[in-house]
């Protein structure tokens, strides 16, 4: 491959992402590609940082824009230290989480709206994924998935809260239905995996 490839992770917590997410990495490894994984919030110290500040359940009077701006710091950070220099450098970047995280929790679940979309623009810098797997799941079942105990900040949400996430994913999976690709969460590890493969497959001749 000549150029890099972005790929990012998106969904409901606890729909499975990361059993997913290792294997993909696993799966570029064995081909000798270069691949780079990273999360959000975090993946630069700094970002990091501003993760456990928005999850940390203590932080309760954080107001929605505050939060909206927090993770958008982040985003600028790694957007700027590690996604466009991979990028340069022709890796494919596999990312737990970016910019439509935002707009379905922040945005659809907090009701920030538009301001979201803004707000983003000048973090992310015109970097856009190339590919995005959504995984898609009742919310009852996400949140059944997770320990009560370990929950964050945000996981912590009402149930009303978890089904906005739910339903802003499937209207920005909607408006850019070129780059998404929607994953039934309920299927097998197994099943889920063979799908990810043939979009591979089609999309990196891989
Ligand atoms: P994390 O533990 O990484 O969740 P998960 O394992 O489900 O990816 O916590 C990230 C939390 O932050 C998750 O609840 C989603 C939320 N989030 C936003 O609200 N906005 C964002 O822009 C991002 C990146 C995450």
């Amino acid at each position: 491959m000549d150029k890099g490839f972005f790929i990012t992770f998106e969904g409901p917590d606890g729909a499975g992402k990361s059993t997913q997410i290792d294997r993909l990495k696993l799966f570029f490894t064995e081909r000798d590609l270069d691949v780079l994984y990273t999360r959000e919030p975090g993946g630069t110290d700094i970002g990091e940082k501003i993760r456990k500040l928005i999850l940390d359940k203590e932080n309760i009077e954080m107001e929605p824009v505050t939060e909206a701006f927090l993770y958008a710091s982040a985003r600028a950070q790694l957007v700027r230290q590690v996604l466009k220099p991979a990028i340069k450098e022709g890796k494919i970047i596999v990312c737990d989480r970016y910019m439509d995280s935002s707009t379905a929790y922040q945005g659809y679940a907090r009701g920030l709206g538009d301001a979201v979309a803004e707000i983003n623009k000048h973090a992310i810098d015109g970097l856009l994924p190339d590919l995005t797997f959504l995984f898609i799941l009742d919310p009852e079942i996400g949140k059944s998935r997770i320990a009560v105990e370990s929950y964050d900040r945000l996981e912590s949400q009402n149930f009303e809260f978890h089904r906005k996430v739910a339903e802003g994913y499937i209207e920005i999976a909607k408006n850019n239905d070129k780059r998404f690709v929607i994953i039934d969460a309920t299927k097998t590890p197994d099943e889920i995996w063979n799908e990810i493969r043939g979009v591979l497959a089609d999309k990196l001749g891989i």
